[in-house]
């Protein structure tokens, strides 16, 4: 007979439901369902909860499983104890009288959580995700930007990261202080010097979490909201979404044959940030000519804007070597340059690098480790042993290598099949190439006809800004594979001739 009505038997209702969390130990069961008729106020505040002994005998459950449950809906303020007179619903959620009932109508009285409908969002997050990229879509032939990291030698970092966590000390557990690991910053600053004319000491060398962390870092530091940041157009997405993210007006600037090229009235605006990938364009692959080199490095120092360079994949230079960097040629600190290992190692690593002038080091460090409290030691160990020991420029040669091979694969297929009507521009370093396409040609519709092949290019106006200038298709051939290269290759050359009647 169950002794202590009504609050007994409305727990034992509920633990009697098959379909309440039949997984869970009867311990929490029981929490679960006292907390829920707390919630839903069929048990009110003052409400007095029968004894543990009472309860046990009731329920027909240990008394120990009814003291551990109380003692866990105490500590979470559900209810308190009064030593000698028991225990009570606690007085903390509001008093509204509500018929009581049984704990099975619970679904119908507990307030709902929207699953539908437009989601209450800042206006800068409707804006943010109003042209998100959205989730990662699977790894198919062609897909632009994407290494081939199955050639990544798991084996040495396996011994690498085993021998980190073997050897190394706890300080390796803690956040990343002062910019990173040093060993790996050190690294960084001889590998920079050496194989692309930066000019840069050790502690200019900051690791950060990737090139978008970077730019978010450079955005908030050096820019207000509202300033004017230019971008080139087209232009990377991932700069675009931060620095609007940052609330940035983004002032495009058309992009020739030269680099980013303002006109005369764009010369008299004044730009906080420019945003630039010099060394290959992204996405047209352009190099920047020295006289433009010049002409930003001196706005620069006019305007006191900085200018942020985007050195993402000069690793993969096909003739001859990678090009020296616009920060070389800096003569006043103005150039605020980043680079990634998400192409030449996996872009899951997460681990890039920004290199500041003199002035920026202390703010930027201190601002690193406020915002963003950077993490991975034991990774960044890793990755110091890793290029110390000679893996990395031994890694590089040989995707360079692999991935040169393939460019040459693809370019020789598009041009058997369509002939010389195809211009291929942007091959010269990188891991896409662009086919590009006369402007009458709509090269979303034609990314489009391409996706139903299973070939994932993405159109070059997507890129713009505003209305496109160029029309053409971005083509990733790293992470395909030399059969799948001959064989979408020819796939894609057919959707091109469908398409454009070359
Ligand atoms: C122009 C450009 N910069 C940088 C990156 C890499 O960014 P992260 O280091 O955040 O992976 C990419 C990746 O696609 C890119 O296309």
């Amino acid at each position: 007979m169950i002794t202590n009505l009504p609050t007994a038997e409305l727990l034992s209702d509920t633990l009697a439901q098959a379909d309440f969390l039949p997984r869970l130990p009867q311990q929490r069961r029981l929490y679960e369902a006292a907390k829920a008729a707390i919630l839903s106020q069929q048990l009110g505040a003052g409400c007095k909860l029968p004894s543990t002994r009472n309860l046990a005998k009731d329920l027909g459950i240990a008394r120990n499983t009814i003291i551990a449950a109380f003692e866990q809906l105490v500590a979470e303020g559900f209810v308190v104890t009064s030593t000698g007179s028991g225990t009570y619903v606690a007085a903390t959620l509001p008093t509204v009288s509500r018929p009581k009932g049984k704990l099975k109508e619970l679904p119908a009285s507990t307030p709902k959580i929207p699953l539908a409908g437009p989601a209450p969002l800042s206006k800068r997050g409707a804006q943010l995700t109003e042209f998100a990229a959205g989730e990662r879509y699977e790894i198919q032939p062609f897909a632009p930007g994407d290494c081939d990291f199955s050639t990544f030698p798991y084996k040495i970092w396996q011994r690498l990261q085993n021998r980190v966590w073997r050897d190394s000390w706890s300080e390796l557990l803690d956040y990343g202080k002062a910019g990173g690991y040093l060993p790996l910053r050190r690294a960084i600053a001889e590998y920079l010097r050496v194989s692309r004319s930066v000019k840069v000491s050790i502690d200019q060398v900051m690791i950060t979490a990737g090139t978008q962390q970077s730019l978010d870092l450079c955005a908030q530091l050096l820019a207000d909201v509202g300033d004017t940041a230019w971008v080139e157009n087209p232009c990377y997405w991932g700069a675009r979404r931060v620095f609007e993210s940052c609330d940035l007006h983004l002032h495009p600037i058309a992009v020739d044959a030269e680099g980013i090229a303002p006109t005369a009235s764009e010369l008299m605006s004044k730009p906080r940030l420019i945003y630039v990938t010099p060394s290959h364009q992204y996405p047209t692959g352009v190099v920047m000519s020295l006289a433009r080199r010049r002409m930003l490095l001196e706005l620069a120092e006019n305007e006191g804007a900085w200018i942020l360079e985007d050195d993402y994949d000069s690793e993969f230079r096909y003739t001859g070597r990678p090009l020296a960097a616009l920060q070389g040629l800096d003569a006043h600190g103005r150039v605020v340059y980043m680079g990634t290992f998400s192409k030449v190692l996996y872009p899951g690593i997460k681990v890039g690098y920004l290199v500041v002038p003199p002035l920026l080091v202390e703010p930027f460090k201190s601002a690193l480790y406020d915002l963003h409290r950077p993490g991975q030691l034991m990774i960044q160990a890793a990755l110091a042993d890793f290029i110390a020991a000679g893996h990395f420029t031994t890694h590089i040669r040989k995707i360079r290598q692999a991935y040169g091979a393939k460019r040459e694969l693809l370019r020789k297929t598009l041009v058997a099949q369509v002939g010389n009507n195809i211009k291929i521009s942007g091959e010269e370093s990188g891991l896409h190439l662009v086919i590009e396409l006369p402007d009458q040609v709509d090269d979303v519709a034609l990314a489009s006809l391409a996706a139903e092949s299973g070939i994932a290019v993405k159109p070059l106006s997507n890129y713009y800004l505003q209305q496109p200038v160029r029309r053409g298709l971005l083509v990733g051939y790293a992470y395909v594979n030399m059969d799948k290269i001959s064989y979408y290759g020819k796939l894609l050359a057919h959707v091109i001739q469908a398409g454009t009647r070359l």
